[in-house]
């Protein structure tokens, strides 16, 4: 099974990035998750998706292609979804000139967060949810991984906290379980 994690953070340190660092260590066997980096993805525009997607884009589609299913880590600007996050929904939610479908279509999407704030990034998730259903994409149930006060969970960039790590490995394994039953 095949899981591809995205961050919605391009921080060194973030914390998004740390619980994906975190799920890697504690996907049940079986589950493999790639992460793909943001960093290079340009700013989406429809004049250039016209000229046909440039390299970062066809990359980041063709990652999504081949994953069974995503794991998206939301962190939360505002009340909402990260730029950087929406970004990318945004171009893997487009057929764009060279695809019958886009990549997002009918993918099974599991989403994380964390947040050094009370809430754990819940109103960005629910969002998301929204966002990605928009998009075609699956969304799993809402999810228990609402990483709150994240700076005392998240030390040098390792999910240090025993209840969070446990949560996280219940919560990889429910998707598991659930991508295997709608597997085709
Ligand atoms: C934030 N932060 C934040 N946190 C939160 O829980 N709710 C929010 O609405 C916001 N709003 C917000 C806006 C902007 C512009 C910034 C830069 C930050 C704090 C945010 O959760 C914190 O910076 C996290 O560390 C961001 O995630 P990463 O980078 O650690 O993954």
């Amino acid at each position: 099974m095949n899981i591809l994690g995205i961050s919605g953070s391009l921080r060194q340190a973030s914390f998004n990035t740390a619980l994906l660092l975190a799920a890697q260590e504690l996907a049940p066997d079986g589950m493999n998750i790639a992460i793909h980096r943001l960093h290079d993805l340009p700013l989406f525009d429809q004049d250039v998706e016209e000229q046909g997607d440039p390299a970062p884009v066809t990359a980041l589609k063709q990652a999504i292609d081949a994953a069974d299913g995503l794991l998206l880590a939301c962190p939360e600007y505002n009340g909402g979804i990260t730029g950087v996050l929406k970004n990318a929904v945004d171009w893997a939610s487009r057929i764009g000139k060279a695809r019958k479908i886009a990549a997002l279509s009918g993918k099974t999407v599991c989403i994380i967060g964390a947040s050094p704030g009370a809430t754990g990034t819940v109103r960005a998730q629910d969002q998301l949810r929204l966002i990605l259903r928009r998009a075609g994409a699956r969304t799993e149930p809402q999810g228990d991984v609402l990483v709150f006060q994240a700076h005392t969970k998240i030390i040098d960039g390792r999910l240090a906290d025993a209840r969070t790590r446990e949560a996280l490995g219940r919560h990889l394994q429910g998707f598991a379980v659930r991508l295997a039953a709608t597997a085709p």
